[in-house]
């Protein structure tokens, strides 16, 4: 079997569309205010085409640029006004932040009812009760390239490889929910190879260049690659061989191309349900 690549800029285009018009029938523009602390070169990328996203899907994005040595109060005290002002629906603070930040203090401080990304403890909750409100974009970014393929998820066997927080979590909760069987597997899995072999839907998830190798495929598999590496020649790759599994998995995401646009246009799509629960 030749897998299908699927197209995460065309989805992405799609959803970013659908919030777009939703957002021209408000009678208020929802507002994002995305906090970027210190100069990471990669995360001054990210916050860059997330501000360009908004303003396509008419979002009043505005970014909040503080210096690398920001003591934590300060930031805390951003989050604070940022928690009261009427016009800020959605709050995203960009991680990592530096070492002199409590990361985990800063996102239990932003109101969860404003938290894009989903990983305030309370949403966390929601999610794991099985009743998301606000949910992690880059799982949730691939809930939906799931559907686009298809791929019936009620009893089937997914494999999730990675147990973050941020995206193997969550992913799993989602899965769940979705009524697949679901594996979480990891660094510490006996015979990871055949754990993914007997998956229907693999999501990688580990930040492992080309981990997952084409024999690790079962035929006919769905897999999404969620892994953003960059290879000492510079080049980008995911955790898949993306060729060699292509040549087992009925259909595959590429990288870059497959999960990373979905990211932007979920982060979107949360900010317009943030903006619709807060103010109707
Ligand atoms: N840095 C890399 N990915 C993410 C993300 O999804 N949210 C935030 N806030 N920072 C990130």
């Amino acid at each position: 079997m030749t897998g299908v690549l699927i197209d995460g800029k065309q989805v992405a285009a799609a959803l970013r569309a659908e919030v777009a018009a939703k957002v021209a029938t408000l009678p208020y523009q929802p507002g994002l205010a995305v906090v970027l602390v210190g100069d990471d070169p990669a995360s001054a990328v990210y916050v860059r085409s997330k501000d360009r996203a908004a303003a396509a899907a008419g979002i009043a994005a505005r970014t909040i640029r503080l210096p690398a040595a920001t003591a934590q109060a300060e930031l805390l005290a951003t989050i604070a006004a940022l928690n009261a002002d009427p016009t800020v629906d959605g709050i995203l603070v960009q991680l990592p932040l530096p070492p002199q930040i409590d990361a985990r203090a800063v996102i239990e401080a932003i109101d969860p009812a404003k938290d894009v990304d989903g990983f305030h403890p309370v949403n966390v909750g929601h999610l794991h009760e099985g009743r998301p409100t606000l949910v992690p974009c880059t799982p949730l970014g691939v809930m939906k390239l799931l559907a686009s393929t298809g791929v019936a998820l009620r009893g089937a066997r997914a494999l999730v490889l990675g147990r973050s927080g941020i995206v193997g979590k969550p992913m799993a909760a989602l899965l769940t929910q979705a009524d697949a069987t679901v594996t979480v597997a990891h660094s510490r899995t006996r015979d990871l190879a055949a754990e993914c072999r007997r998956a229907e839907v693999l999501v990688a998830a580990v930040g492992r260049p080309e981990m997952v190798r084409g024999d690790w495929v079962a035929e006919g598999a769905v897999v999404i690659d969620v892994g953003i590496n960059r290879l000492p020649d510079g080049r980008l790759v995911g955790d898949c061989a993306t060729a060699e599994c292509a040549g087992r998995a009925a259909a595959i995401t590429p990288v870059p191309g497959g999960v990373g646009p979905m990211t932007i246009a979920c982060l979107l799509e949360n900010t317009l349900t943030a903006a619709q629960a807060r103010r109707g």
